[in-house]
């Protein structure tokens, strides 16, 4: 998002914004400005387009960052992208804002008159309008400002790491809306000056909380969606058929052409804990206590269950037992082509391995170590030969690109596909060379 802003020019081609980041005095937070001073990503992306502009913007000096909160009190524009957890895993998760709300005190406090803050952090449906604008009209109180001196608005990125991923927030439709209207207007010219309007025209909505609740129900349509295909694809393996096959049929409806594909679950920040949101804000901040999320609930809790079906597979594909096997995963991201372990499934498959007493090693292009396993990876992809499986668990060009055959050699791991990486052809050429694959979401042998 910084870089994007940092990015629009006026039609003479003059950069439309001053950006300062602000992250925390942290171990991480200290090196994601670092690396910003050096004009470089904080993260390997496969986006170049991301790292030349970035590149621009710290040439023509446009766009730096600091610990100091005192930078607020200059800004005409605030972005807020802070995380905001929630316990998805509990079985009723309880909502806690403390470290956000006091996150816009700060910025409250220091703002100057006319400012726009944007919170951009997905948030649970209601935050803007019950938690934050008390907030926001107390400490205006205490500056002798009326409610309306500082704008108010939420919108939400629809951002994808991976190859298009600046061009995901620049070139992709927005949903926002401001606590008033005025906030509104404000949010809109500055949303304009920073996306393709023209191609990808904005949604405003009635208010911020109907925008907050767009953005946890798209969310938690994915979320459903993709859990909805867990119990075809444990059919599809004890039927003997292949849901990927049954899954391209389907797709060519149009009303069905979203419909997710096997795996070996769902990851990332983002997914994993936006269904908790919205059964917890009804009751916490909207006080309708009688009101079930029945399928928010069950998505969360089958795409946690997700990875361990995967280990389970493996376990049988090993003759039943892990014990002492020796492990290796190719791919530990949540998605492909991104070195990003938030909540990985591969985590929980690995954790899962290591219970039943296996050893595991990883592999990804885009990762040198995974500090949720504290497990350093090998730099280049090893030989297979010390292991007794291989595991695809993360659909990274690299893997898809992979010359399986001569790879292995005369190695014979056994190999699981999780992420539908290994063609039909190469699995029938595995298969006649002794090889034993199987896939998430076939039947044996397919
Ligand atoms: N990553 C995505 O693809 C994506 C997409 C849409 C929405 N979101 C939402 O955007 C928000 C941020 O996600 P993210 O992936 O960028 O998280 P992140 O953890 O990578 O980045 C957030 C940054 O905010 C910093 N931070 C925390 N508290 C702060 C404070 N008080 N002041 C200044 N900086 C502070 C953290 O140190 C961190 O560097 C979340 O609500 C997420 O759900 C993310």
């Amino acid at each position: 998002m910084a870089v994007a802003v940092a990015s629009a020019r006026s039609e003479e081609g003059e950069a439309l914004y001053q950006v300062i980041g602000v992250d925390q005095d942290t171990v991480s937070g200290r090196d994601r400005i670092a690396t910003l001073a050096r004009g470089q990503f904080p993260f390997r992306t496969i986006d170049d387009s991301l790292t030349e502009a970035l590149a621009r913007c710290h040439r023509q000096g446009n766009l730096s960052a600091t610990t100091d909160e005192g930078v607020y009190t200059k800004a005409d524009i605030v972005v807020m992208d802070l995380p905001l957890d929630i316990p998805f895993q509990d079985d009723y998760p309880q909502l806690n804002l403390d470290s956000f709300k006091e996150a816009f005190r700060s910025v409250v406090r220091r703002v100057p008159k006319g400012a726009l803050i944007l919170v951009e952090t997905t948030v649970p449906p209601g935050t803007c309008e019950q938690v934050l604008r008390p907030i926001l009209i107390k400490e205006l109180g205490i500056r002798m400002l009326e409610e309306d001196a500082v704008h108010l608005a939420h919108s939400y990125e629809r951002v994808m790491p991976g190859e298009s991923y600046l061009e995901s927030i620049t070139h992709f439709w927005r949903v926002y809306a401001g606590i008033t209207p005025q906030a509104g207007d404000s949010c809109e010219e500055f949303l304009s000056s920073i996306i393709d309007v023209e191609r990808y025209p904005l949604a405003r909505l009635a208010s911020t909380t109907a925008s907050e609740t767009a953005k946890l129900m798209e969310n938690t349509y994915r979320a459903a969606n993709i859990a909805f295909i867990d119990e075809w694809t444990k059919f599809a393996e004890v039927a003997g058929i292949d849901l990927y096959e049954v899954i391209d049929a389907i797709r060519v409806r149009p009303t069905h052409s979203n419909i997710r594909f096997p795996g070996i679950g769902v990851g990332g920040y983002c997914l994993t804990k936006d269904p908790a949101f919205t059964p917890a804000a009804a009751k916490q901040i909207l006080n309708y206590q009688e009101l079930e999320f029945p399928f928010s609930h069950l998505a969360l809790q089958v795409n946690q269950a997700m990875p361990l079906h995967a280990a389970a597979k493996l376990s049988k594909l090993l003759g039943g037992d892990v014990h002492d096997k020796k492990i290796l995963l190719l791919g530990i991201s949540y998605r492909q082509d991104i070195g990003d372990t938030r909540f990985s499934p591969a985590e929980k498959f690995a954790q899962a391995l290591l219970n039943a007493g296996a050893k595991v090693k990883a592999f990804d292009p885009f990762l040198d170590e995974w500090p949720e396993m504290d497990l350093q990876l090998f730099a280049h992809l090893p030989s297979p030969a010390s292991f007794d499986a291989v595991v695809f668990a993360a659909p990274h060009q690299q893997f898809i690109e992979l010359d399986l055959l001569s790879w292995f050699g005369a190695a014979r791991p056994v190999v699981l596909d999780t992420v539908n990486v290994v063609s039909k052809g190469l699995r029938d050429l595995c298969r006649e060379s002794g090889i034993k694959v199987e896939s998430i979401g076939r039947g044996d042998g397919l």
